[in-house]
């Protein structure tokens, strides 16, 4: 031990640490400065712990304080409040450089450390002060902008009330900052993490080691009895179903029988602290029956291969799409691509770790609250699945500020652990996964496999489409049926193909289980179809893109599922982007012309992407408070997409209001009605819809009572709060043979354009620029709009170039591979606005849509670039040299 002092905030403290405690536990736990974040385990990969010592940027889960003596440290907390906030703080929320805001202390952090020393940083100053800092939701550049604008604030030529949007400018199409911004940016927003129940014990679980495997005992003796052990719950401990069921009930929250992949949970310890929890956890012995290990489709299916579920054929779901004679039309085709292409498993890679929090609530009542504060996106389809996993009804969800998901919560996760703990052992639980854990506990973007053919006429126009896709689904049904059915509604992706023939399976095997990831199988069909339609243009000697403006769909014309469009603006945005590749070919061709081994290359890839889905249901209530300002009730999580400011800013808009007057009550299952999950890019759709419609049913009951105000309302005799819908009319399943039937209301549209360098010697490919033309309909907020697109495409690059989830090995963002500031790229948006016909204003969804060309585009760059043609996703420079020298056989 060692008694020592430091100057924290201004304040001197005095410490008695042990030799190695770390700066982070003590500002996090000691002095509860919870704006200092911890995203990996304590690796020094993230960045989200930086704190400043002695004037230099530090990751404070590297730093001992016992080496620290006497210095001087500087937290998000010490630089301003959301009353009165540093100019750095002020800069990130006015750049929209905010999103689910986990990384963003750290990153204020490491650009004060560098605005302290230069007021004036150029792009590669701030690249290489923020390099150790990651984030998943900005795709960076808000951020660079956001370092630039602070460095606008400290020479003094700008304030920011001067950048700030007007209130008077009204709210809709005005970027006005976020309502949660300004507490995230001073750290004061509480993540899971940052909640502390008075009382609370802290848990760790046993994980499988192997991927399949009956459990044969379970010794929990020793465990018991180690020091600061509460006690150790196996699933005999649940008392309901021990299944969390998304669609199917297959899922258990603990494991009885048998494990089916790597980190499959068998037991959970509490503890009074996280490390004797830990060791805990390495005392259960269990007794495993190692089985068959199936970890592709290919041996799931093999002949005699074993069940993974006793239920359900490893071949769980077929669903083929058919339309008109695709083969005959095949046959008859001047030009025919003919080939294959997979993707990887990957990770959504969240920056926030897995947390929830769980207690019982009026412990003195006759039956007490069971409280989930957790991570979903989805809080009331979530509470069912817990209440019929654990048994018990009365529970309660509340949304914590969530370090992003990108689909990953669509599925309970640790919530099933932390919650069951806290009713067999009656006690707070807290539940702290690390990382590791965390990618244990959450499931990731399925693999595709994928056989092609695509055809087209003498004149390049498309004549035929045959796929075959064989879905990696991992060990749990999750949502898996929804994602072949997403990829056969989006199979036709922007075009007009006369004919189909498509067939889609999906496998159990013996990996983690897939589910919904941004895009959620729309990405890895696209990839598949954009990459054959450059193929073709090449093969045939038309340019690209007029390959794909005579190719697009226009309203009147039917999608693969035979339904008819209304609205297709995809030509004009072909139209917008035209100049822009004009332009890049035009500088390739002269940057190639100096025989360099590095050789740049233009890629484009369209996407038509569709909002919610067949049927897809929302509700919303407004109310009328006393004051005259508005409440909203609706479920729709926002995990950083900004849902808080469009439900806001419509709000505001239609009841002309000024901004602070809305209210929001978003986040607790018992003030609010089920909406859907914040997933399907559904939440501006269908619950701003739903919002809308409440509005109005407000407004004509304000009319009819000729009421202004709440009183007036009620003295009239009519309610002050009123339930809004919004609904897919045209619903129901997707013919089990033809694959025919119903589609999306609504699509948003997008075209994008990818400038590469390719060094043909070492595989390397760096993407320069991307240009994105999207069709949103009407927006909102332009910056929460770009904040999207952005994230979406840095997102997709590393989907592109360099991300994989491999189980048993990927257990950091290390091998992981997060694309860091460093591969950040510069982007432009191009925005065309075609009002929606059903859209709330006219608006509809957007935040999936730039993830769906991304890969193929980046693919189609490199083979501009060098001839190669990379099939197989992550194109590392290990595929890209072996898909060069195949283009040269
Ligand atoms: S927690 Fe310190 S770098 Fe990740
Ligand atoms: S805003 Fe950076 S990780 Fe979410």
């Amino acid at each position: 031990m060692k008694k020592m002092s430091l100057n924290v905030n201004g304040a001197w403290r005095q410490f008695i640490v042990e030799p190695d405690y770390v700066l982070l536990d003590l500002l996090r736990n000691d002095l509860r400065l919870t704006g200092t974040k911890q995203s990996c385990d304590r690796k020094g990969q993230c960045g989200a712990c930086t704190v400043i010592v002695n004037g230099k940027a530090v990751r404070s889960c590297l730093t001992k304080v016992a080496s620290i003596e006497g210095a001087n440290v500087i937290t998000v907390e010490g630089l301003g409040t959301p009353q009165n906030p540093h100019l750095i703080q002020e800069a990130f929320v006015i750049s929209g450089a905010v999103q689910c805001g986990f990384c963003t202390p750290g990153m204020i952090m490491a650009a004060k450390a560098l605005l302290d020393k230069n007021v004036n940083p150029t792009v590669e100053d701030i690249k290489k002060a923020l390099r150790r800092n990651l984030c998943r939701c900005t795709g960076y550049k808000k951020i660079i902008e956001a370092v630039q604008l602070a460095g606008v604030f400290f020479r003094g030529e700008l304030t920011p009330d001067q950048v700030r949007p007007d209130p008077k400018q009204g709210p809709i199409g005005v970027s006005h900052p976020r309502p949660s911004g300004m507490i995230k940016a001073c750290g004061v927003a509480e993540f899971g993490a940052d909640i502390h129940v008075a009382g609370s014990a802290e848990l760790a679980a046993v994980h499988s080691p192997y991927p399949h495997a009956l459990i044969k005992a379970i010794d929990t003796s020793v465990a018991e009895n180690m020091p600061g052990v509460i006690g150790v719950m196996t699933a005999k401990d649940i008392k309901g179903t021990n299944r969390l069921k998304h669609t199917v009930p297959d899922r258990p929250i603990l494991c009885d029988q048998k494990v089916r992949f790597i980190g499959d949970p068998v037991a959970v310890v509490l503890a009074e602290t996280r490390d004797q929890a830990l060791a805990g956890v390495q005392a259960v012995k269990i007794e495993y029956e190692l089985l068959p290990v199936m970890m592709n489709p290919e041996d799931a299916l093999a002949e005699g291969a074993s069940r993974i579920d006793p239920d359900h054929p490893n071949l769980c779901f077929v669903q083929p799409q058919i339309r008109g004679d695709a083969e005959t039309a095949l046959k008859e085709s001047a030009a025919v691509v003919e080939t294959d292409f997979s993707t990887q498993t990957n990770h959504q890679a969240p920056l926030e770790p897995e947390t929830c929090i769980s207690y019982l609530e009026k412990e003195d009542g006759d039956l007490p609250t069971l409280v989930v504060i957790g991570r979903s996106i989805n809080i009331h389809f979530h509470l069912g699945m817990l209440q019929d996993a654990l048994g018990y009804e009365n529970i309660r969800y509340e949304e914590a500020y969530s370090g992003g998901q990108f689909g990953m919560k669509v599925d309970v996760t640790s919530e099933g652990l932390a919650a069951a703990a806290a009713l067999h052992f009656k006690r707070p639980v807290r539940y702290i996964p690390s990382l590791r854990e965390s990618m244990w506990l959450t499931p990731k973007r399925h693999a595709f496999k994928m056989k092609v053919r695509l055809g087209a006429d003498a004149r390049g126009k498309l004549t035929a489409y045959a796929i075959d896709f064989t879905v990696n689904n991992g060990a749990y049904t999750s949502n898996g049926k929804a994602i072949i059915n997403r990829a056969l509604l989006m199979l036709s992706g922007s075009y007009y193909i006369p004919t189909i023939k498509a067939l889609g399976q999906l496998v159990y095997t013996n990996t983690a289980w897939g589910a919904a990831a941004r895009g959620a199988g729309a990405p890895q069909v696209n990839y598949a179809l954009e990459s054959a339609v450059d193929m073709l243009a090449v093969k045939q000697g038309i340019d690209p893109l007029e390959f794909r403006l005579m190719n697009s769909l226009r309203p009147g014309q039917p999608k693969s599922t035979g339904r008819v469009v209304e609205q297709w603006p995809l030509p004009e945005l072909i139209e917008a982007i035209r100049p822009h590749y004009n332009r890049a070919r035009k500088e390739a061709a002269e940057f190639n012309l100096k025989g360099h081994p590095v050789k740049r290359g233009v890629g484009l890839g369209t996407g038509s992407f569709g909002i919610g889905g067949p049927g897809d249901t929302a509700t919303a209530s407004v109310e009328l408070d006393p004051d005259g300002g508005v409440t909203v009730f609706a479920a729709a999580a926002d995990p950083g997409e900004g849902n808080d400011s469009m439900l806001t800013q419509i709000a505001a808009h239609l009841m002309n209001l000024p901004m602070d007057k809305i209210r929001l009550a978003t986040r607790t299952t018992d003030r609010t009605t089920a909406t859907g999950p914040a997933a399907a890019s559904r939440i501006t759709y269908m619950v701003g819809g739903a919002m809308v419609d409440a509005i109005h049913k407000l407004k004509t009951a304000m009319g009819e009572a000729n009421a202004a105000t709440a009183e007036e309302l009620r003295a009239a005799g009519k309610p002050t709060r009123y339930l809004g819908t919004k609904k897919n009319e045209d619903a129901g399943p997707l013919d089990p043979k033809t694959g025919q039937g119903p589609s999306f209301e609504s699509q948003v549209h997008a075209v994008q354009l990818v400038e590469v360098e390719v060094d043909t010697s070492t595989g390397e490919v760096r993407v320069i620029k991307m240009t994105t033309a999207v069709d949103p309909g009407r927006v909102i907020h332009p910056k929460n709009l770009e904040g999207q697109l952005e994230g979406g495409m840095d997102m997709g690059v590393g989907f592109a170039l360099r991300e994989k989830y491999v189980d048993g090995q990927t257990k950091d963002w290390t091998s992981f591979k997060f694309p860091t500031i460093s591969h950040s790229f510069e982007m432009e948006t191009i925005v065309r606005e075609t009002p929606r016909v059903k859209g709330p204003l006219g608006a509809t969804g957007v935040g999936e849509m730039t993830m769906v060309p991304t890969a193929p585009a980046v693919m189609n760059a490199i083979e501009n670039a060098c001839g190669a043609r990379v099939r197989h996703l992550p194109a590392t420079p290990d595929r890209v040299l072996e898909a060069l020298a195949e283009a040269k056989r």
